[in-house]
């Protein structure tokens, strides 16, 4: 096991009706004038942006509003976000919404006490400074609620990048389950796609005897395979959508990545995806991870069949363990086909002509100067390529 540090002083409240302690937590990490950022709509429809706004009053605090955030959020908003709170003092950005509405609220919590462009910190500048940040969860995917990153994505030529920074991690994080229920089939599906991604992109590692980090990954997955055909036949069971919900946190709040290297490739070949095309983050992720997979098997192969085995019941073949890595990689595909998600280009709405383009965009990245992606395996555009084409 590697080395490490971890310091992730979320709180978290849990469970029906939590939404009603907003105004006590703000209050609790020192705010007094609220700015409320959400998304399109969803949280004024269900009522939940209402109630959020009764408890920021009976806790006898201000606030302002800002909805509009789009999935895969863009930074023109980030940037009427910033004005708007250096305009009116806002001291505490609560986010109510998923990944896009909590990472927009990060990259407005940052520029707002920063001098510069808050852009630097998407090409790489660690974020050292934001107004604290809280959030009111809605659904269960990204992992923003206890993570400390941020995806936004530069409208000037459609470029979507990553920030991270210790400022990022939430001060406090609401996670009512039932909140969930309204979601459409298909975001609930995409948000499991994305919580499998992030304990695949922790699973596939170098670091040699990390049994414990192995094991905790194990039984997430192991949890997401049971509870995901149980929340797409009822949307309403609270019990599977509440496994889900804390799923989605440890995925990502990265107790179970520690002491270890990691790898991000499907991250980032799906980034350019959602960029391009502007499609669900866990759909894309849902075309690249068996491309990416099936692309990195030879580089170790007992790792691929280890998850196999341990999570998707398939035999150890001794003989020839590619086969049975290779199993594993089918049983993911065709679990994330059963809760509808889209399995190539064509189903993603991508198209063959770009991948060149692609390619060279996710490889010249932020923070990838000589042209090459890094994590479980090096690759050059040639394999980013490789990779694209085997989502055809
Ligand atoms: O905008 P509204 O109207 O709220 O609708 C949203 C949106 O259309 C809807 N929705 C959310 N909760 C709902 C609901 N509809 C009905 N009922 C509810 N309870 O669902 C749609 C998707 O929402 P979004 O916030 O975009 O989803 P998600 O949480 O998957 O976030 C995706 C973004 O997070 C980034 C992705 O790249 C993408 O931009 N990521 C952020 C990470 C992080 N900060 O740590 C890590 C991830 O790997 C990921 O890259
Ligand atoms: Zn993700």
């Amino acid at each position: 096991m590697n080395n490490f540090t971890f310091y992730a002083p979320t709180f978290f409240a849990f469970g029906r009706d939590a939404q009603k302690q907003a105004g006590a937590l703000v209050t609790r990490f020192g705010g007094s004038r609220v700015l409320l950022h959400y998304g399109g709509g969803s949280v004024v429809r269900s009522g939940l942006l209402d109630q959020v706004k009764a408890s920021l009053t009976g806790a006898g605090l201000s606030f302002l509003e800002l909805g509009g955030v789009k999935p895969n959020p863009r930074s023109g908003l980030v940037y009427e976000g910033i004005d708007l709170c250096r305009r009116e003092g806002v001291d505490f950005v609560l986010a109510v919404g998923g990944g896009s509405a909590i990472d927009s609220a990060k990259a407005i919590a940052a520029g707002t006490v920063y001098e510069g462009d808050f852009w630097d910190y998407y090409e790489g500048k660690p974020v050292e400074k934001a107004l604290p940040i809280g959030t009111v969860l809605t659904i269960a995917a990204a992992g923003s609620e206890g993570s400390p990153d941020s995806v936004i994505t530069k409208e000037d030529g459609m470029i979507k990048r990553g920030a991270s920074g210790e400022a990022y991690r939430p001060k406090f994080s609401i996670l009512n389950p039932a909140l969930t229920q309204t979601l459409p089939p298909y975001q609930t599906a995409c948000g499991i796609t994305d919580i499998i991604a992030h304990l695949y992109e922790r699973y596939l590692t170098n670091t040699k005897d990390v049994e414990v980090t192995d094991r905790l990954i194990e039984a997430l997955l192991l949890a997401m395979i049971h509870e995901a055909p149980r929340v797409m036949e009822d949307p309403n069971n609270y019990e599977a959508r509440a496994n889900i919900m804390w799923a989605g946190m440890m995925a990502h709040h990265n107790s179970c990545g520690v002491g270890r290297s990691q790898d991000w490739t499907s991250h980032s070949v799906e980034h350019e995806l959602s960029a391009l095309y502007d499609c669900a983050h866990g759909a894309g992720l849902a075309v690249a991870m068996p491309a990416v997979f099936t692309y990195t098997v030879h580089h170790d192969v007992m790792r691929f069949a280890k998850i196999a085995t341990r999570v998707w019941g398939c035999q150890m073949d001794f003989d020839d363990p590619e086969r049975t890595a290779k199993a594993g990689i089918e049983a993911l595909r065709s679990f994330l086909c059963s809760i509808g998600m889209p399995k190539n280009f064509a189903e993603l709405g991508a198209k063959e002509a770009d991948i060149e383009y692609l390619a060279r965009t996710c490889c010249r990245g932020s923070g990838k100067a000589d042209g090459k992606l890094r994590g479980f395996t090096t690759l050059d555009q040639s394999d980013v390529e490789a990779i694209y084409r085997l989502m055809l």
